[in-house]
């Protein structure tokens, strides 16, 4: 099988409300070093204990320590869990993937579960690349391009020189298509990728530089190439395992990874595509870079789920897998065992914990100054005691929600300025959890059935 890679992204439309609400986060806020987290830094304010543990597996995975273990970031709804993985995945590196899932998404695709955990793995597993290619370097003496009587085919000429030697060239079509396209002429130094036929453009030789004519004012001039005219490079790029996957499983093919319509991929092409990257790291060719999945909402996943993440923590291929979780003792799904956050026992053997605490007044009000702004919403100070007050009594996200709210009803009264009776209005119209759900039982008893708000998932409603 050969192996088609590229260095093209998918795109993500999944998970976009995630990031939306996290989107004043930049990065954990650790100080020069990234050692120790500062009161308040890139867009997070306090939960210093859980920032800087983070910030201690950040440098383990950049340090490529800890590829196949896990971390658990526990605590209260609305204490900046996901915040902290938002962040941390704002603080790895440009070629490192970061996968996020939420719990119950998995049961809302149209694969089996275990195929898109397995998806959510490979996506999370980078590969590095490293591939030499041969190109011809230097500057353009001469094109000389015919056409055929016809007009139809073409064939040219391409004389091309670096200081210590000249040779002329047999163009073809596509070569040409690349010259012009680039408006290559005399005078140019140029670089041409032999495998693919790509022309680029280096600049313009200094030796033309007394040439007026052809040149434009941005004119980039550079040196005449030394040495031989055909060079060997090397280039690197990153893909998931996961693209790779799309890429070479013959019935999606190359769109699949745009559409983002995936479907089971067949394991043969898992397992040969793991052979063949396996013989590229023996070779020099490949390296392998373990990224982190998050997956949000963890007590959602059930005991087969929690299987799969444990064997495929065992695997030689294995990302960092972060979860987040607001339970304490739970029944994990699927089994009538309680245990600690709802996880399986063998599964907790091998994390470590994070938790966050529940914030003070002050962090509320700092994290609710940080979401105005970023949601350009200007507050009066009352204001925002005011939803400070309801932070603390509610929660951090309700209150945070009443921001834009508040601020609609601010502007439909022309204006600019959210005042104390803007937050009131919509405190009224919208309604946290806690009053949501005291007022379907005090005045609605038969209009919701008695199921259907289970002590247990209201407690998650957040
Ligand atoms: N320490 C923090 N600094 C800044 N913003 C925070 C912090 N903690 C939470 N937030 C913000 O408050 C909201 C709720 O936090 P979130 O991370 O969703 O809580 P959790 O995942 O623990 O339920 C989000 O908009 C989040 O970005
Ligand atoms: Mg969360």
């Amino acid at each position: 099988m050969s192996i088609v890679t590229t260095s093209e992204t998918s795109h993500e439309i999944r998970g976009m409300n995630l990031i939306a609400a996290h989107s004043h986060i930049t990065g954990l806020g650790l100080d020069a070093d990234n050692v120790e987290p500062l009161p308040q830094g890139q867009g997070m304010v306090g939960q210093l204990r859980a920032r800087k543990a983070a910030g201690i597996i950040l440098r383990m995975i950049k340090e490529n320590k800890i590829a196949g273990r896990a971390a658990l970031i526990a605590g209260p709804p609305s204490t900046g869990k996901t915040a902290i993985a938002m962040g941390m995945s704002q603080s790895l590196g440009s070629d490192v993937p970061f996968t996020s899932i939420s719990g119950s998404e998995l049961y809302s695709l149209d694969i089996s579960k275990t195929e898109a955990l397995t998806q959510a793995f490979r996506r999370s597993i980078g590969v590095r690349i490293k591939e030499e290619t041969e190109i011809v370097e230097g500057e353009v003496v001469e094109i000389q391009i015919d056409r055929s009587i016809s007009g139809g085919t073409k064939q040219g000429k391409l004389t091309i020189k670096t200081t210590d030697m000249e040779t002329v060239y047999e163009l073809g079509a596509k070569m040409i298509e690349g010259l012009s396209k680039e408006k290559v002429v005399a005078g140019d130094v140029i670089s041409i990728d032999k495998a693919s036929g790509r022309v680029i453009k280096l600049g313009r030789s200094y030796s033309r530089s007394r040439d007026y004519d052809a040149m434009g004012a941005d004119t980039k001039f550079v040196q005449c190439p030394e040495g031989e005219l055909q060079k060997r490079k090397e280039v690197v790029h990153t893909v998931s395992l996961h693209e790779i996957d799309v890429i070479n499983s013959r019935s999606q093919g190359f769109l699949a990874l745009f559409s983002g319509d995936v479907g089971e991929i067949r394991s043969e092409v898992r397992t040969q595509i793991n052979t063949k990257i396996g013989e590229w790291r023996e070779e020099g060719k490949a390296e392998i870079v373990p990224g982190v999945l998050f997956i949000d909402e963890v007590h959602m996943l059930d005991i087969e789920c929690f299987s799969f993440i444990n064997r495929a923590l065992e695997d030689e291929l294995a990302p960092i897998v972060i979860m987040a979780t607001n339970r304490g003792i739970s029944k994990t799904r699927g089994t009538n065992y309680k245990s600690a956050h709802g996880l399986p026992v063998d599964l907790l053997d091998r994390i470590i914990i994070i938790s966050t605490e529940s914030y003070n007044s002050e962090e509320i009000k700092a994290i609710l100054t940080i979401r105005a702004q970023e949601e350009e919403v200007e507050l009066h100070a009352d204001a925002l005691a005011i939803l400070t007050k309801i932070g603390e009594e509610a929660s951090l996200r309700y209150a945070a929600n009443l921001v834009a709210t508040a601020n609609l009803i601010a502007s439909k009264r022309r204006s600019n300025v959210v005042e104390v009776e803007d937050v009131k209005r919509s405190y009224s119209l919208f309604l946290d959890v806690k009053r949501s759900v005291q007022y379907l039982g005090d005045e609605n008893d038969e209009l919701i059935a008695s199921g259907m708000i289970k002590q247990d998932d209201a407690m998650e409603v957040n």
